[in-house]
């Protein structure tokens, strides 16, 4: 580890653009310091803030904020336009796509997968005091796959290896290994019951878009 600036701790191998803040100064209090493990590449407009601590091999796209006291493992990715807001924890091997949203006090299992434009919202009564005292985002587990533009409610579960649906709206638990989609999300199916994908679609030519459902889908 060498210190980049007051407080700032990073492994070896960095690999930054221009335009990237290590180390930014929340308006918060926090211990002020900011570990960044080995081998980190971090594009432009990536902003990290003092108080949280990353692991090896920490990846970013464009515009990626992440604030503080946030505790994120070793092979996390994080794509363009994405924010993690204060206090969260992001396990081992986490891929959080394009243009999401992780709100304060959510909690991400090792190796989940959350696709472009997931939003976490933490805050079940916005405005009420009261609500903001018990403000919680939910507890993805280790291994669920979220997809497209689901969003997920404050206090909620969701269980290891689920898999949600695209667009669903996940307000209540939802447990190990099962498929679930809609608003609100309820179970549909379960992961290990899914048809296989080559069974369902054949290729196409002459287009960006390469296969089809096949007539009759399965
Ligand atoms: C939910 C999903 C996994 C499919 O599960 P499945 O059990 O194979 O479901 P099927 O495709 O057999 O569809 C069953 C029914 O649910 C509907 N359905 C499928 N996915 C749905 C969704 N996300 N929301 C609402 N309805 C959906 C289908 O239209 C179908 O309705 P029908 O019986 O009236 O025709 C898939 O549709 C999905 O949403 N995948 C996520 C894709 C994604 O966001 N990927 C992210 C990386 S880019």
């Amino acid at each position: 580890m060498t210190a980049l600036t007051t407080g700032v701790q990073v492994g070896a191998g960095l690999r930054t653009d221009s335009g990237v803040r290590i180390g930014y100064a929340p308006a918060r209090p926090t211990d002020g310091r900011l570990v960044v493990g080995e081998a980190a590449r971090l594009r432009s407009g990536t902003v990290l803030y003092l108080g949280s601590r990353f692991g090896d091999r920490f990846e970013t796209g464009h515009h990626v904020v992440v604030r503080e006291e946030c505790d994120v493992g070793d092979d996390v990715c994080i794509w363009s336009g994405t924010v993690i807001d204060y206090g969260c924890r992001i396990g081992n091997g986490v891929k959080i796509h394009a243009n999401c949203y992780v709100a304060q006090f959510t909690e991400i299992g090792p190796d989940a997968f959350l696709a472009p434009g997931v939003t976490i919202a933490n805050d079940l009564y916005p405005g009420s005091e009261e609500s903001r005292n018990v403000m919680s985002g939910p507890v993805i587990g280790a291994g669920a796959r979220l997809g497209v533009n689901v969003t997920v409610l404050p206090f909620v579960h969701i269980g290891a290896g689920a898999l949600v649906g695209a667009g669903a709206v996940v307000a209540r638990d939802l447990p190990e290994g099962c498929v679930a989609f809609g608003n609100p999300a309820t179970v549909r199916g379960s992961v290990a019951g899914l048809v296989p994908v080559e069974s369902r679609v054949r290729p196409v030519n002459g287009s960006a878009s390469r296969y089809r459902f096949t007539e009759g889908r399965p």
